[in-house]
């Protein structure tokens, strides 16, 4: 039976889990250079767990400064079969209200000063993110939920922007137009790099605001984020903490494919 390595990517309002035991914080390296934070290796229900705070504890990393790579690499490196990833984002229609939990399945990639693969530089692959969030996780997510309490939906698609300013009315107008559920700044290149890495990987999408297109609400602004977060930092923790037993306990690598992503992904023939 598979024992799954749970990796906790915790967003602005998460900085750490509560209950772990067994913890410590640990530098791990990577050749791609500093990850966010110290890593923070521990239990929880049972479940081995290693906890990353995104922007660094104190929030002094931003979405565009964030070294994904050496993320997802030392989380890699510490042996994490799965990652769990918690932001904030803005509705961009009227049922993802603010206080929702969303767990997407697509996302469109509108970032552009990031570095996005751990290919190039003489290995050449191609890795298919089609299917970016595992399905396996995303059912686990949803059969908890509800249960805590959580207003939480299945599916739609996360609109990752390159910040650090929120949008424009037009823009957020464009990507409502192109029927995105919500819109966020850190989920990308994550989810592309976590695929790379052979972890299967889920977001949960907390809703914190509607950005700047609803008649009926202020626009956007980081006060309102930290308000709405601050509600709902419990209810992610919850989250969390239950979900955790649920994972695991399949056969061999995860079915849907995340843990043998590369494959058929590599075009760079083999060294003779
Ligand atoms: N994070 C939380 N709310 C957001 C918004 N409206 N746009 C981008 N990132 C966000």
């Amino acid at each position: 039976m598979a024992r799954p390595r749970i990796g906790i990517i915790g967003g602005s309002g998460l900085y750490q889990i509560d209950g772990l035991t067994d913890v410590e914080w640990r530098r791990v390296e990577s050749p791609y250079g500093a990850p966010s934070d110290e890593l923070c290796f521990g239990r929880l229900e049972g479940v081995d767990v290693v906890f990353l705070p995104r922007h660094g504890r104190g929030h002094r990393i931003s979405p565009t400064e964030i070294n994904y790579r050496a993320n997802i690499d030392a989380l890699k490196r510490s042996g994490v079969t799965d990652i769990l990833s918690l932001s904030a984002v803005g509705g961009l229609q009227e049922r993802y209200a603010p206080g929702t939990f969303v767990i997407v399945d697509q996302f469109i990639d509108r970032t552009f000063a990031r570095e996005k693969s751990f290919f190039g530089t003489g290995c050449v692959g191609h890795v298919s993110v089609a299917r970016p969030v595992c399905p396996r996780l995303g059912d686990a997510l949803m059969e908890v939920g509800p249960g805590l309490g959580i207003d939480i939906l299945r599916g739609g698609t996360y609109m990752v922007m390159e910040g650090p300013q929120f949008s424009t009315f037009a823009e957020s107008e464009l990507y409502r137009s192109w029927g995105c559920a919500v819109i966020g700044m850190t989920n990308m290149p994550e989810a592309k790099l976590a695929r790379e890495a052979e972890i299967c990987y889920a977001s949960v999408a907390m809703v914190t605001d509607y950005d700047c297109w609803h008649q009926g609400h202020d626009d956007v602004s980081v006060e309102m984020v930290v308000r709405v977060l601050m509600g709902n930092a419990e209810k992610a923790k919850a989250l969390v903490k239950s979900v955790l037993p649920h994972l695991g306990g399949h056969e061999g690598p995860c079915h849907a494919g995340c843990q043998t992503a590369l494959e058929h992904a590599i075009m760079t023939a083999p060294e003779v």
